[in-house]
């Protein structure tokens, strides 16, 4: 049975400093591994772990040296996206040992697993919040589907294809998402999306399929639906997905990252 983890919106910065003077996103980082590490033996075997952007506040090599370094204590591999507040260059090199780091171009990446094929979609504007799939992720996209014939899906990109009410979130959100859509449609087999950027655990369809948006490791963007209501963090619980295959389907779990006590017997 096929099961992938999705961590999203890590955003370490360097060493000594807190994300907007608020939050120690390196500690709740070293929380996440440690939360996956420790699930394994109940949830296992997970075949990968997908990070959908956002790894670092600023795209530095300082901040991608200290996300690798938490990410060598994770008992599995992985493979990451560039987010808003990624930047491509220095992203692919601090990632060029990864077999599957695209060497030129977008930040795309396609693994074929048991049950389905996990496509990774770079939805960076370089220079800008919001998110735009470029020409070559769209043709990545609709190649990697026609070889699939049908095959299940999970795609992965950062930024949703869908406003959430959250006006400052909403437009920075996936600006093209029509055209993801058009792709998706050609395709015969399930397909679920997922993706990161607002720091929150929502589901919504899109384009008549299934789109998961992850929570962020260390804080949320808080939920304000008022016009106006500018944008802001809340220090919510993080959390992490597991993506798994069962009984012909997919299905996705949201865990909590930190330790709880439990296993109490219901008697
Ligand atoms: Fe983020
Ligand atoms: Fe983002």
């Amino acid at each position: 049975m096929t099961k992938i983890i999705q961590i999203s919106d890590t955003h370490i910065v360097p060493e000594g400093t807190l994300a907007y003077g608020q939050v120690d996103t390196a500690k709740a980082l070293a929380e996440t591994v440690a939360t996956i590490n420790r699930l394994l033996p109940q949830i296992g075997p997970v075949d990968l772990v997908i990070v959908t952007g956002d790894l670092t506040e600023r795209g530095s090599e300082e901040e991608y040296g200290r996300f690798k370094a938490l990410m060598a204590d994770l008992d599995l591999p992985y493979r990451v996206l560039p987010g808003n507040h990624d930047r491509r260059e220095p992203m692919r090199r601090s990632f060029a040992d990864a077999h599957w780091m695209p060497r030129t171009g977008p930040l795309d990446w396609q693994i074929d697993l048991e049950d389905f094929a996990v496509i990774g979609l770079d939805s960076l504007t370089a220079n800008a919040a919001h998110g735009t799939l470029e020409p070559a992720t769209l043709s990545f996209l609709t190649d990697a589907l026609a070889h699939l014939s049908g095959k299940p899906v999970l795609a992965g990109f950062h930024h949703p294809p869908f406003a959430v009410g959250i006006e400052a979130m909403d437009a920075q959100n996936l600006r093209n998402a029509s055209s993801l859509g058009t792709a998706l449609s050609r395709h015969t087999g399930q397909v679920l999306m997922v993706c990161g950027h607002l720091h929150r655990s929502i589901a919504g369809l899109f384009s008549g399929r299934l789109c998961q948006v992850c929570p962020g490791t260390s804080h949320a963007v808080t939920l304000d639906q008022r016009s106006n209501a500018g944008n802001s963090l809340t220090k919510e619980p993080g959390g992490l997905l597991l993506h798994e295959w069962r009984d012909g389907g997919f299905l996705s779990h949201l865990v909590p990252i930190g330790t709880y006590p439990g296993g109490y017997p219901f008697k």
